[in-house]
């Protein structure tokens, strides 16, 4: 029997409502309710975790209309090895996803999802990525049984009646189906925050042929706000192989010179490597002449203008950033961002009914209450905060905000920059000698991860900083990108690689990096306007020393070696590496990035054992 709900007042489109109907039947919650955006609404929303202990409201003094929210201690992240991308064909997967056959995966979740929303209340949110009618953005609808994911979706997607009035009567959808996976028998009473604890019962499925979503069991961040990684990346990335454009997890960010032309780029970094500090970067001292304006902070999507321009888009409306770490030093911007208005999950309360994290640039309070909700204090020998503790805030609030980041058409990208996180080896920063050598350089992109079994350092390869997040097979990806350099119709970007993590000799970082990257950032701008030069080394194109701007900052030639300087034996040891990764991907790999490899070699065999900017 069906549940009763007032979806056909809200919208005539049939194929919405049958789908509503049909979860409903499935999960069979208590009632339905949908999102319709307002504030009323998402106040209500608010009241109602306050009442069931989810939510703790902040000082309104303090903390504006802001909340926090302490997660299930097994919930504290996204789960990977529980993300499937159900292709017909595990090869259309690949070597880097989970893969599970589509009819197996469906029987599977079938029973998984039954009944799975007894007790509670089943939310209908039909959301947009991108400005609404934006020719760029894409619409989905979630299905939650979390009144958590319909606050945090308010803030980090375009939600409500507008969104509907978009869709149209026959417009498409991406549809999201998602349970915390904590049915409720008459009468037993709800926990703050109800998951599916045992992680072997968590599913964040998607299928890429018919871009559809099912996520069951976690109500945290990528693996519950389904517009975000698996709408936004995991489906959009199939989509955009099939349409054209790309949907990458890269910030996008608006550089104005003093003379006051603006260049946008966008740039690649993996989870937790600074994509948030940089799209709010301020400048340092001594660089005021130059302004920088965000236009998104994790993922950006990109389209062919007609004009040849490639276009991007923040399909997000919010910033849901890593809080440990965050203060007035390191990101000014995105502490001001959430000042108010936010959603804070697995941080310090304090006694006065603020928040706190490790790494704030505040002293930490005497007392407080930590993330899993017992009395802490700094001397307790344990961290407060959960070290992926998150901060959900509206973009509009970040005081840097690019006056264009809601443009439908997009901003106009003339760069794209890649790093990772790499101690050695890796200069500050180098330009692709053209489009392929850029394709290669981002592919073989990697970040290091500690080797547990021998506590050694080793490059965790991170291609586009994609790799959890491509819903396909990552070598055809990688074809995809080679196929727009094809295109003679583009204007394409530069591509650039950077890295702000080389160490020096006595283990520090060598580059101040932080809000000294925008002197990386100008070189860059100055490249694609052809008005600045560079020497070839094995890499790429590098900066000589007076090719950069150190006005204001105390950087000596022989530092500048320390973050420039590539040594052959390391550069041939990448080179053979990078061989051993490419061997996953076996036939599918595009022939043009071994001849990418094998180039890169032969420039390191030519070079002397250490190899100098100023030779
Ligand atoms: P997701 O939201 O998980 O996709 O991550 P993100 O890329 O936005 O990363 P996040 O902002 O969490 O990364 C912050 C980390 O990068 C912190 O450990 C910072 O200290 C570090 N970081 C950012 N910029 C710099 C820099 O210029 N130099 C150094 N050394 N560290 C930096
Ligand atoms: C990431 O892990 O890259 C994130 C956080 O941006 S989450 O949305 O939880 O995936
Ligand atoms: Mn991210």
């Amino acid at each position: 029997m069906a549940i009763a709900h007032d979806g056909s007042e809200r919208t005539g489109n049939a194929a919405l409502l049958a789908w509503v109907d049909e979860i409903a039947e499935l999960c069979q919650p208590d009632r339905v309710e949908w999102a319709d955006g307002s504030q009323e609404q998402y106040d209500a929303l608010c009241q109602l975790m306050v009442d069931g202990g989810t939510f703790t409201r902040l000082s309104a003094e303090k903390r504006p209309n802001s909340y926090l929210a302490r997660s299930h201690p097994s919930d504290v992240a996204r789960v990977e090895n529980r993300t499937f991308i159900c292709s017909e064909r595990e090869e259309d997967a690949g070597p880097t996803n989970n893969w599970a056959p589509p009819a197996e995966m469906r029987a599977t979740l079938t029973e998984v999802f039954r009944g799975s929303m007894r007790g509670r209340t089943m939310y209908v949110i039909p959301f947009s990525m991108g400005p609404i009618g934006s020719p760029i953005a894409q619409i989905g609808v979630e299905i939650t049984d979390s009144p958590y994911v319909v606050v945090n979706m308010q803030i980090m997607t375009r939600v409500g009646t507008k969104v509907l009035e978009a869709l149209g009567n026959d417009g498409f959808f991406v549809p999201c189906v998602h349970s915390v996976g904590a049915p409720l028998e008459p009468g037993e009473a709800d926990v703050p925050w109800p998951c599916e604890p045992n992680i072997e019962n968590k599913y964040i499925v998607h299928y890429p042929e018919t871009y559809e979503i099912w996520s069951y069991g976690s109500g945290y961040g990528g693996n519950a706000l389904l517009g975000k990684k698996c709408l936004a990346l995991r489906i959009a990335s199939v989509m955009a192989h099939d349409q054209g454009w790309l949907a990458e997890h890269m910030l996008i960010l608006g550089l104005e010179s003093p003379k006051g032309e603006k260049t946008y780029v966008a740039a690649a970094f993996p989870s937790a490597c600074g994509k948030t500090n940089l799209a709010m970067i301020v400048p340092p001292k001594g660089f005021g002449s130059w302004k920088a304006l965000t236009v998104g902070d994790d993922i950006a999507w990109i389209k062919p203008a007609p004009d040849g321009t490639l276009r991007a888009i923040n399909p997000e409306a919010g910033f849901f950033g890593v809080a440990p770490g965050t203060s007035y030093d390191s990101n000014p911007m995105a502490m001001d961002s959430v000042r108010a208005n936010s959603i804070f999950t697995n941080v310090v309360l304090t006694d006065d009914g603020d928040v706190w994290w490790e790494g704030m640039g505040v002293e930490p309070p005497a007392h407080g209450i930590d993330w899993q909700g017992n009395d802490w204090t700094p001397d307790s020998g344990r961290v407060g905060a959960h070290p992926n503790s998150r901060f959900t805030a509206p973009a509009s609030q970040c005081p840097t905000i690019d006056p264009a980041w809601e443009d439908p058409a997009g901003v106009p990208i003339s760069a794209f920059i890649f790093g990772g996180r790499l101690s050695k080896t890796f200069p500050l920063v180098y330009q692709s000698y053209d489009w392929n050598h850029g394709v290669f350089m981002a592919a073989t992109m990697g970040s290091e991860a500690t080797a547990a079994a021998i506590g050694q350092e080793a490059i965790r390869r991170d291609p586009f900083a994609m790799l959890p997040f491509c819903g396909y097979n990552m070598a055809d990806y990688w074809a995809h990108w080679l196929t727009m350099g094809q295109r003679t119709d583009l204007k394409l970007p530069k591509i650039f690689r950077v890295n702000w993590f080389r160490k020096d000799a006595n283990g520090k970082f060598a580059w101040p990096g932080f809000g000294q990257n925008l002197r990386v950032l100008e070189w860059i701008v100055e490249r694609v306007k052809g008005d600045v030069g560079a020497v070839e080394s094995p890499f790429g194109y590098m900066p000589r020393y007076e090719d950069m701007d150190f006005e204001g900052l105390e950087f000596s030639t022989q530092q500048f070696g320390a973050i420039t300087d590539i040594s052959r034996i390391e550069a041939a040891a990448e080179v053979e590496e990078i061989k051993g990764f490419f061997a996953k991907f076996g036939d599918k790999l595009p022939a043009e990035l071994e001849a990418q490899r094998q180039a890169f070699g032969e420039r390191v065999d030519a070079a002397p054992p250490v190899w100098k900017v100023v030779a």
